[in-house]
């Protein structure tokens, strides 16, 4: 089985550093840079809006992984996607019409994600997977890092990665939150191809980002 994809959340980055937080992760071996942008009302954490995605852009050429937990969120795609977002992904509980949410991020030109709470069934999938380029799993509720894997979630994983391969499309499979070298390798086996991890991927400080990231890969 290939090594999964790590994608750091800089959540878990210095804030007052942002910048050479991006250059350090991305020099230590990140495949994607995974950005939390919370509005305090979809979630109860605030973090980022697309004025810091835009400042961090020229900091990194890796795909910017932007995971909106706002709503309502169609107002803020264009923001987002000109700020240099690659892969926008949404929650379909952030808006009355998630449908036309992902078409509205695909005809911005960007890849288009959907994340599934703890709560929320595969099955919100059925009419949506032909549509999208990603599904996000989250392991955890989502507003804050440092959280516990919640290990039901590898049902879901499961089950999810038989839709994308019933699919026949390239549907990334990512899961997002209490991500270590534990619960890597399960989430791995359950089918995801891309992890995010932020208390994992910064713990120790930049000296001990690659080692961090090379044991999320397993392959330290
Ligand atoms: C939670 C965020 C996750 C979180 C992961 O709402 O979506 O990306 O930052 O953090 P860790 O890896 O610390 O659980
Ligand atoms: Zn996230």
């Amino acid at each position: 089985m290939a090594a999964p994809l790590i994608a750091p959340s800089i959540l878990s980055a210095d804030f007052a550093r942002l910048g050479e937080e991006v250059r350090a992760i991305d020099a230590a071996g990140a495949d994607w840079i995974h950005i939390d942008v919370m509005d305090g009302h979809f979630v109860p954490n605030i973090t980022i809006g697309p004025g810091v995605v835009k400042a961090l852009r020229p900091h990194s050429a890796k795909p910017f992984d932007v995971h909106l937990m706002v709503s309502p969120v169609d107002s803020y795609l264009e923001a987002f996607a000109s700020a240099g977002a690659d892969i926008i992904t949404v929650h379909p509980e952030a808006g009355p019409h998630v449908h036309r949410t992902v078409q509205a991020i695909r005809a911005l030109g960007k890849k288009a994600g959907i994340a599934l709470n703890p709560a929320t069934p595969a099955k919100t999938l059925d009419y949506l997977i032909d549509e999208i380029d990603l599904v996000l799993v989250m392991s955890v509720n989502p507003g804050f890092g440092g959280q516990s894997f919640i290990t039901n979630q590898l049902r879901k994983i499961e089950a999810v990665r038989k839709m994308i391969d019933k699919s026949g499309r390239a549907i990334h499979l990512q899961v997002d939150g209490g991500i270590d070298v534990t619960t890597a390798p399960q989430c791995s086996n359950a089918g995801a191809d891309v992890l995010v991890a932020g208390t994992a991927s910064f713990k120790g400080g930049s000296g001990c980002y690659s080692a961090n990231i090379a044991a999320l890969k397993g392959t330290d």
